[in-house]
């Protein structure tokens, strides 16, 4: 059995970090004032003109304030303030926000304010947290997700958004907030997490009995798939949810779903497919779902027994050594580093492209591995 070294884990992610953040600092360079999503052509456009609510425009921040966190380098500060404060404007209009606001303001506020210690920071984050529990339904036990009509609607995307009420309740004392992510937690739990360890992307309830009603297609190819990055997220999500609470039935589902995705991408060189139930042809990559996954497995390595982490930590250097070697553009010239990103199965402009979020996890992942992740969820 092959494993990989201390020394040549620390030498791998040195190297793969020297390239990313050449390629990060000339990306810098060229997009001031921007918050990027997927670049067209090699080069990022503004989401923040055309969608200032667009639930990806934290990670912008969020990889800002990685790279700051890891080289003081000014210009990463700089940017990130500004983009911190464009989001004001959909933070400022409720009807802009959504379940998604902890990917937004965990990445833009909460990440500034555990760097800074700024009090502007900390009260964007904290409004964040109040709109993310006013969705809860505690009939339905659960946080409405999207506003597209339906009242019990409930995803699997939204355990990333826990550790915004998490944070909150460990800042403010108001126990609620931890009520609120722990009630969501348990529905997560029983409709969403399948026996065999995949997972749906989303599920209907009733939100005054929280008895099930349907899980529709989402994100993944059909009803009943399996959509790769949701899994991811319930692999990170459900990780986190043990970091916070130390109950270990999360620890444990982290780890069953973990193993789904495992098994799934070892027929496939550790490169996640964008459904692991979908037909064997036409074949679709989403490589952010393993950069998550990656992040995911080894927040589960930092809790499980000695003897267990090996299984966590080695598949996670696996899936970025494979990311690192065919997945991954170096070139400063280009913007967007990690490729074969995809957002949804039914949409052929944003599938096996590069996508911001992708290259947010490939950093985490690779920052973990130094030991220089500033903690972020
Ligand atoms: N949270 C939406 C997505 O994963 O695409």
């Amino acid at each position: 059995m092959f494993l990989y070294d201390e020394a040549t884990k620390r030498q791998k992610a040195e190297e793969i970090f020297r390239k990313i953040a050449a390629k990060l600092y000339a990306e810098c360079e060229r997009n001031k004032g921007i918050i990027p999503y997927i670049p067209q052509n090699g080069r990022y456009e503004d989401m923040g003109a055309k969608s200032i609510n667009w639930w990806t425009n934290g990670f912008w921040n969020g990889i800002l304030w990685q790279m700051y966190a890891a080289t003081k380098e000014s210009l990463y500060f700089d940017m990130a303030r500004e983009t911190e404060e464009r989001l004001d404007e959909a933070l400022a209009n409720e009807k802009m926000l959504d379940h998604d606001v902890g990917f937004m303001w965990l990445h833009a506020s909460v990440a500034d304010y555990r760097l800074t210690g700024d009090e502007t920071a900390k009260g964007r984050a904290l409004k964040a947290a109040e709109h993310l529990a006013s969705r809860y339904r505690p009939g339905g036990k659960f946080i409405l997700a999207w506003n597209n009509n339906d009242p019990g609607i409930m995803i699997i995307d939204c355990l990333m958004n826990l550790p915004l009420l998490f944070w909150a309740a460990n800042e403010t004392g108001k126990e609620e907030y931890k009520e609120i992510a722990l009630g969501h937690l348990e529905t997560a739990m029983r409709y969403v997490v399948r026996p065999d360890g995949s997972c749906n992307h989303i599920v209907l309830v009733d939100p005054e009995t929280g008895e099930f009603r349907d899980n529709p297609a989402g994100q993944g190819y059909e009803s009943g798939s399996a959509w790769s990055r949701g899994q991811a997220w319930a692999v990170y999500g459900f990780a986190l949810a043990y970091r916070y609470t130390k109950d270990v039935r999360y620890l444990d589902k982290a780890k069953t779903v973990a193993h789904y995705f495992l098994a799934n991408i070892a027929l496939n060189d550790y490169v996640s497919l964008l459904d692991f139930r979908a037909p064997a042809e036409p074949v679709y990559l989403d490589t952010t779902a393993c950069a998550c996954a990656a992040c995911g497995l080894l927040e589960i390595a930092l809790f499980v027994p000695e003897l267990e982490k090996a299984l966590y930590e080695q598949s996670a250097i696996r899936i970025i050594t494979a990311m690192d070697g065919k997945y991954c553009d170096y070139d400063t010239k280009t913007d967007g580093i990690l490729q074969y990103g995809s957002a949804r199965y039914d949409r052929a402009s944003d599938r096996e492209v590069p996508i911001i979020y992708g290259d947010y996890f490939y950093l985490e992942a690779i920052l973990r591995l130094k030991d220089q992740y500033m903690e972020m969820w």
